[in-house]
C-alpha cells in the first residue's frame, strides 16, 4: 500500500497547487483536513528555509506521517525585501488577499515602473518522521502591476506579472501559472527526490 504523504498547509490555493504538482507519484497523498484538527505552527523563522523546516517537522511528528510543507512569499526590491517572510499577514492582524494586495498597491503608488521589480521565493520541505528535512528552493522574477489584473490564483498573483510576459499570475490557469513560479520549480526538484527514494 502507498504510504501516506501529508501536505501541511491551512492555505487552500497553496495545498491545491502542491497537490496538483505530486500528481502520479506513488504516494497515498492527503490533506490537513483529512487529519484531526490542531494548532498551525507559528512561523517565527526568519527565512523561508527555517519556517518551511518548522512547518513540515511539526505536522509529520503530529500525526506520524511524512509531510510536506512549503513556506513562500513575495520579495519587492523598492520596499528592501518586504513582504517576504511576513507576506500573509502584511496587512496586520486579520490580513486577506484583498487587504494584502491594497497595501501593496499603496506602498508602491510613487514607484515608477522601472522600479517595481520583485520575485515570489518558495521553500518546500520534506519530513519523515525522526528524520532531518529535505529542502527545494524555487524562484519567479517579475515586476508589480500599478492595478489588480485578473481574478485567478490566491494571494498577490493578481499583481505579479512573471518577467517576459504581459499578464499577471491573476490571469493564468493553474498549468501556465505552475510552468513558471517558485512552488512549481521548488516542487518539480522536490518530485525528482522523492522518485529518488521510490
Ligand atoms: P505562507 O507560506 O503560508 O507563510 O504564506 C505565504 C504568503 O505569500 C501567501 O499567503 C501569499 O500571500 C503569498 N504567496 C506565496 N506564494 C504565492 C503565490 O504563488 N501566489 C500569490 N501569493 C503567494
Amino acid at each position: 500500500m502507498a504510504e501516506t504523504l501529508l501536505i501541511g498547509s491551512g492555505n487552500r490555493g497553496k495545498a491545491a497547487e502542491l497537490a496538483e504538482l505530486l500528481v502520479g507519484l506513488p504516494w497515498d497523498v492527503k490533506g490537513l483536513g483529512d487529519f484531526p484538527e490542531v494548532p498551525e505552527p507559528i512561523e517565527d523563522g526568519e527565512t523561508f528555509e527555517a519556517n518551511a523546516a518548522k512547518k513540515a517537522v511539526y505536522f509529520a511528528s503530529q500525526f506520524g506521517v511524512a509531510c510536506l510543507a512549503d513556506d513562500s512569499g513575495l520579495v519587492v526590491d523598492a520596499l528592501g525585501g518586504a513582504p517576504g517572510v511576513y507576506s500573509a499577514r502584511y496587512s496586520g492582524a486579520g490580513a486577506t488577499d484583498l487587504t494584502n494586495n491594497a497595501k501593496l498597491l499603496d506602498a508602491l503608488r510613487d514607484t515608477p515602473e522601472s522600479e517595481r521589480s520583485a520575485r515570489f521565493v518558495c521553500c518546500a520541505a520534506f519530513v519523515v518522521p525522526g528524520q532531518e528535512p529535505h529542502l527545494e528552493v524555487g524562484t519567479v522574477e517579475g515586476c508589480i502591476a500599478f492595478e489588480t489584473l485578473g481574478p485567478r490564483g490566491f494571494g498577490y498573483d493578481p499583481l505579479f506579472i512573471p518577467e517576459g510576459h504581459d499578464r499577471s499570475f491573476g490571469q493564468m490557469d493553474s498549468t501556465e501559472k505552475l510552468a513558471l513560479s517558485h512552488r512549481g520549480h521548488a516542487l518539480r526538484k522536490m518530485r525528482t527526490y522523492l522518485e529518488s527514494l521510490q
